[in-house]
C-alpha cells in the first residue's frame, strides 16, 4: 500500500494539487478520516491544482459544491450530516454520476449503498501534528494512477512512507 507522511497544511494542499495532475473524467474518489483529518484541505490543494483560484468552501452544510474548471466538473461531496443514503436523490446524485464528472467525497460511509463505488480510496489519519496519508486503489483506473503518482517528485513536507508502516 502506497502512503505518505504529509506535515502541515501548505504540504496537503501540495500533496493534493500532485494528485489533481494525474486526475481522468469519471473518477471517484472518497476521502476517509476523522473531524478534522485534512480531506477538505486535501480537496483545495486538487482544485487549486485544476486550477481554481476562488476559496473551496466546505459542503459540511450544503453536502455538495459544484466546480467547472477547464471543461471538466468536479463534484466535491461532504456526506457527514447525511442522515440516509436515500437523501443523495435530492441532492441530484443521478445526475452527477454521469460517468464524466469527477467526485470527490467525504464521509463516503454515509452514503453507501447509493454513491458509486471509489477508484480512489484516500485515508488520513493524524499523526502528532503531521497526517499519514494512505492510498487504496478501487479500479484499474485507480491502479494506474497510484502507479503514476508514486513516480513523481514529492512537495516540500510530504515523504513516502515504507510499505511495512502501517
Ligand atoms: N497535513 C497536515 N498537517 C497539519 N495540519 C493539517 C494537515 N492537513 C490539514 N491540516 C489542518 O487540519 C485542520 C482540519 O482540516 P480539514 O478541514 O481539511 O479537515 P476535514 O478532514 O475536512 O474535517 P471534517 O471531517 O470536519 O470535514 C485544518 O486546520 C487544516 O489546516
Ligand atoms: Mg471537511
Amino acid at each position: 500500500m502506497l502512503s505518505w507522511r504529509i506535515q502541515g497544511t501548505e504540504a496537503q494542499i501540495g500533496f493534493g494539487a500532485l494528485l489533481a495532475g494525474l486526475l481522468v473524467d469519471g473518477l471517484v474518489i472518497y476521502l476517509e478520516g476523522d473531524l478534522g483529518a485534512g480531506k477538505t484541505t486535501l480537496v483545495r490543494g486538487l482544485l487549486r491544482g485544476l486550477g481554481h483560484a476562488g476559496t473551496v468552501r466546505s459542503p459540511t452544510y450544503s453536502l455538495l459544491e459544484d466546480y467547472r474548471l477547464a471543461d471538466r466538473s468536479i463534484h466535491h461531496l461532504d456526506l457527514y450530516r447525511l442522515a440516509d443514503p436515500e437523501e443523495l436523490e435530492y441532492l441530484g446524485i443521478r445526475d452527477i454520476c454521469d460517468g464524466r464528472s469527477i467526485l470527490l467525497v467525504e464521509w463516503p460511509d454515509k452514503g453507501r449503498g447509493v454513491l458509486p463505488v471509489a477508484d480512489l480510496v484516500l485515508r488520513i489519519r493524524h499523526a502528532g501534528v503531521a497526517r499519514i496519508l494512505e492510498l487504496v486503489p478501487g479500479s484499474k483506473g485507480g491502479e494506474y494512477l497510484a502507479d503514476r503518482l508514486s513516480a513523481l517528485a514529492l512537495p516540500a513536507g510530504v515523504t513516502r512512507q515504507s510499505n511495512n508502516v502501517d
